[in-house]
Protein backbone atom coordinates (compact mmCIF):
# COMPACT_ATOMS: atom_id res chain seq x y z
CA UNK A 1 0.00 0.00 0.00
CA UNK A 2 1.77 3.20 -1.20
CA UNK A 3 2.90 5.37 2.05
CA UNK A 4 1.25 8.81 0.53
CA UNK A 5 -0.84 9.95 -2.06
CA UNK A 6 -1.92 13.42 -3.04
CA UNK A 7 -3.92 13.73 -5.58
CA UNK A 8 -5.09 16.91 -7.19
CA UNK A 9 -4.46 18.67 -4.25
CA UNK A 10 -6.00 22.18 -4.15
CA UNK A 11 -5.24 24.86 -1.20
CA UNK A 12 -6.61 28.78 -1.26
CA UNK A 13 -6.90 31.70 1.44
CA UNK A 14 -9.14 33.84 1.10
CA UNK A 15 -7.75 37.45 1.43
CA UNK A 16 -9.49 40.82 1.18
CA UNK A 17 -8.33 40.99 -2.41
CA UNK A 18 -9.87 37.54 -3.26
CA UNK A 19 -8.97 34.20 -3.41
CA UNK A 20 -5.13 33.37 -3.22
CA UNK A 21 -4.52 30.21 -4.94
CA UNK A 22 -1.33 28.53 -3.17
CA UNK A 23 -1.34 25.21 -4.70
CA UNK A 24 -3.17 24.41 -8.22
CA UNK A 25 -3.36 20.70 -8.67
CA UNK A 26 -0.14 18.87 -6.84
CA UNK A 27 0.07 15.16 -7.58
CA UNK A 28 2.76 12.40 -5.96
CA UNK A 29 3.30 9.68 -4.05
CA UNK A 30 5.85 8.25 -1.51
CA UNK A 31 6.25 4.46 -1.21
CA UNK A 32 7.59 3.19 2.54
CA UNK A 33 11.40 3.74 2.10
CA UNK A 34 11.60 6.33 -1.03
CA UNK A 35 12.49 9.63 -0.40
CA UNK A 36 10.89 12.31 -2.45
CA UNK A 37 11.99 15.87 -3.57
CA UNK A 38 9.86 18.71 -4.29
CA UNK A 39 11.70 21.48 -5.93
CA UNK A 40 9.86 25.21 -6.38
CA UNK A 41 10.50 28.91 -6.43
CA UNK A 42 9.88 30.73 -3.27
CA UNK A 43 6.21 30.92 -2.72
CA UNK A 44 5.35 28.26 -5.48
CA UNK A 45 3.21 26.30 -2.29
CA UNK A 46 5.91 23.79 -0.67
CA UNK A 47 5.51 24.86 2.58
CA UNK A 48 1.47 24.96 2.06
CA UNK A 49 1.42 21.46 0.71
CA UNK A 50 3.18 20.35 3.67
CA UNK A 51 0.75 21.91 6.13
CA UNK A 52 -2.22 20.63 4.15
CA UNK A 53 -0.77 17.35 4.79
CA UNK A 54 -0.17 17.50 8.22
CA UNK A 55 -3.52 18.85 8.81
CA UNK A 56 -1.89 22.00 10.23
CA UNK A 57 -3.61 24.72 7.89
CA UNK A 58 -5.21 27.86 8.80
CA UNK A 59 -8.64 27.01 8.08
CA UNK A 60 -9.72 29.99 7.89
CA UNK A 61 -8.34 31.27 6.00
CA UNK A 62 -7.18 28.59 4.29
CA UNK A 63 -9.06 26.29 1.83
CA UNK A 64 -8.87 22.80 0.56
CA UNK A 65 -11.45 23.26 -2.46
CA UNK A 66 -10.28 19.97 -3.81
CA UNK A 67 -8.46 16.77 -4.05
CA UNK A 68 -7.22 13.66 -1.84
CA UNK A 69 -4.22 12.91 0.64
CA UNK A 70 -4.21 9.36 1.45
CA UNK A 71 -1.51 8.01 4.24
CA UNK A 72 -1.78 4.29 3.31
CA UNK A 73 -4.84 4.19 1.47
CA UNK A 74 -7.32 6.81 4.11
CA UNK A 75 -7.66 9.98 3.17
CA UNK A 76 -6.62 12.43 5.83
CA UNK A 77 -9.14 15.28 4.17
CA UNK A 78 -12.02 13.48 5.40
CA UNK A 79 -11.13 11.22 8.41
CA UNK A 80 -12.36 12.10 11.66
CA UNK A 81 -10.28 14.77 14.28
CA UNK A 82 -9.26 12.23 16.75
CA UNK A 83 -8.00 9.83 14.11
CA UNK A 84 -6.22 12.29 12.29
CA UNK A 85 -4.82 13.44 15.86
CA UNK A 86 -3.21 9.69 16.01
CA UNK A 87 -1.35 10.05 12.69
CA UNK A 88 -0.14 14.18 12.96
CA UNK A 89 3.73 13.63 14.77
CA UNK A 90 2.84 10.00 15.35
CA UNK A 91 2.58 8.43 12.13
CA UNK A 92 3.50 11.61 10.08
CA UNK A 93 5.84 13.92 11.41
CA UNK A 94 7.33 17.48 10.16
CA UNK A 95 10.72 19.35 10.48
CA UNK A 96 9.85 23.07 9.84
CA UNK A 97 11.07 25.83 7.82
CA UNK A 98 11.97 27.92 10.87
CA UNK A 99 12.93 26.30 14.23
CA UNK A 100 12.26 29.64 16.26
CA UNK A 101 8.51 30.25 15.33
CA UNK A 102 7.93 26.22 15.07
CA UNK A 103 8.73 25.89 19.21
CA UNK A 104 7.25 27.39 21.89
CA UNK A 105 9.55 29.56 23.53
CA UNK A 106 7.85 29.62 27.43
CA UNK A 107 8.34 25.94 27.42
CA UNK A 108 11.70 24.06 27.99
CA UNK A 109 12.80 22.12 24.69
CA UNK A 110 12.69 19.25 27.48
CA UNK A 111 9.36 20.12 28.09
CA UNK A 112 8.41 20.13 24.46
CA UNK A 113 10.24 16.94 23.24
CA UNK A 114 8.73 15.25 26.15
CA UNK A 115 4.96 16.35 25.62
CA UNK A 116 5.18 14.09 22.40
CA UNK A 117 5.52 10.83 24.74
CA UNK A 118 2.90 12.09 27.19
CA UNK A 119 0.46 13.07 24.62
CA UNK A 120 0.85 9.71 22.56
CA UNK A 121 1.93 7.35 24.30
CA UNK A 122 0.80 8.26 28.08
CA UNK A 123 4.24 8.47 29.79
CA UNK A 124 4.78 10.05 32.75
CA UNK A 125 6.71 13.12 33.32
CA UNK A 126 9.84 11.29 34.32
CA UNK A 127 9.64 9.04 31.35
CA UNK A 128 8.75 11.79 29.33
CA UNK A 129 11.96 13.72 30.48
CA UNK A 130 14.37 11.10 30.53
CA UNK A 131 13.25 9.92 26.70
CA UNK A 132 13.70 13.87 25.71
CA UNK A 133 17.17 13.25 27.56
CA UNK A 134 17.85 10.62 25.08
CA UNK A 135 16.70 12.36 21.80
CA UNK A 136 18.86 15.28 22.69
CA UNK A 137 21.90 12.76 22.55
CA UNK A 138 20.52 11.33 19.27
CA UNK A 139 20.67 14.14 17.78
CA UNK A 140 23.98 14.91 19.38
CA UNK A 141 22.94 17.89 21.73
CA UNK A 142 26.20 18.41 23.65
CA UNK A 143 25.27 17.78 27.81
CA UNK A 144 21.75 17.04 27.05
CA UNK A 145 21.05 15.77 30.50
CA UNK A 146 22.32 19.46 31.78
CA UNK A 147 20.20 21.41 28.82
CA UNK A 148 17.15 19.37 29.09
CA UNK A 149 15.50 22.03 30.91
CA UNK A 150 16.93 25.37 29.09
CA UNK A 151 14.73 27.14 26.55
CA UNK A 152 14.63 27.38 23.04
CA UNK A 153 16.23 30.92 22.86
CA UNK A 154 18.98 29.70 25.10
CA UNK A 155 20.13 27.23 22.00
CA UNK A 156 22.33 28.25 18.63
CA UNK A 157 19.95 28.47 15.05
CA UNK A 158 21.83 25.05 14.57
CA UNK A 159 21.24 23.34 18.08
CA UNK A 160 17.62 24.26 17.68
CA UNK A 161 17.16 23.07 14.30
CA UNK A 162 18.56 19.62 15.60
CA UNK A 163 15.82 19.57 18.73
CA UNK A 164 12.99 20.47 16.08
CA UNK A 165 14.81 16.91 14.30
CA UNK A 166 14.91 15.05 17.14
CA UNK A 167 10.65 16.06 17.87
CA UNK A 168 10.01 14.64 14.09
CA UNK A 169 12.17 11.50 14.86
CA UNK A 170 10.83 11.26 18.48
CA UNK A 171 7.85 8.78 17.60
CA UNK A 172 9.25 7.06 14.76
CA UNK A 173 7.00 8.49 12.18
CA UNK A 174 6.44 6.68 8.75
CA UNK A 175 6.87 9.02 6.77
CA UNK A 176 8.75 12.45 7.59
CA UNK A 177 7.83 15.89 5.60
CA UNK A 178 11.66 18.41 5.65
CA UNK A 179 10.58 21.64 4.63
CA UNK A 180 13.79 23.44 3.01
CA UNK A 181 15.97 20.47 4.06
CA UNK A 182 18.82 22.18 3.37
CA UNK A 183 18.61 24.44 6.11
N1 LIG B 1 -1.90 32.12 5.86
C1 LIG B 1 -1.81 32.57 4.60
N2 LIG B 1 -2.65 33.51 4.11
C2 LIG B 1 -2.57 33.95 2.84
N3 LIG B 1 -1.66 33.50 1.95
C3 LIG B 1 -0.80 32.56 2.37
C4 LIG B 1 -0.81 32.05 3.71
N4 LIG B 1 0.19 31.12 3.83
C5 LIG B 1 0.78 31.07 2.61
N5 LIG B 1 0.21 31.93 1.75
C6 LIG B 1 0.56 32.12 0.33
O1 LIG B 1 0.63 30.87 -0.31
C7 LIG B 1 1.64 30.85 -1.30
C8 LIG B 1 2.54 29.66 -1.13
O2 LIG B 1 3.35 29.84 0.03
P1 LIG B 1 4.38 28.76 0.57
O3 LIG B 1 4.79 29.24 1.93
O4 LIG B 1 3.80 27.41 0.47
O5 LIG B 1 5.58 28.88 -0.46
P2 LIG B 1 6.93 28.02 -0.51
O6 LIG B 1 6.93 27.29 -1.80
O7 LIG B 1 7.08 27.23 0.73
O8 LIG B 1 8.03 29.19 -0.56
P3 LIG B 1 9.52 29.30 0.10
O9 LIG B 1 10.43 28.57 -0.83
O10 LIG B 1 9.78 30.76 0.13
O11 LIG B 1 9.45 28.68 1.47
C9 LIG B 1 2.35 32.20 -1.19
O12 LIG B 1 1.81 33.03 -2.19
C10 LIG B 1 1.97 32.68 0.19
O13 LIG B 1 1.98 34.08 0.26
MG1 LIG C 1 8.33 27.26 2.32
Amino acid sequence: MTLLEVRDLHVEFQTKDGAVKAVNGVDYSVEAGETLAVLGESGSGKSVSAQAIMGILDMPPGRIPKGEILYRGDDLLTMGREERRKIRGAKIAMIFQDALSALNPVLTVGYQLGEMYRVHRGASRKEAKAKAVELMERVKIPAAAARVGDYPHQFSGGMRQRIMIAMALALEPDLIIADEPTT
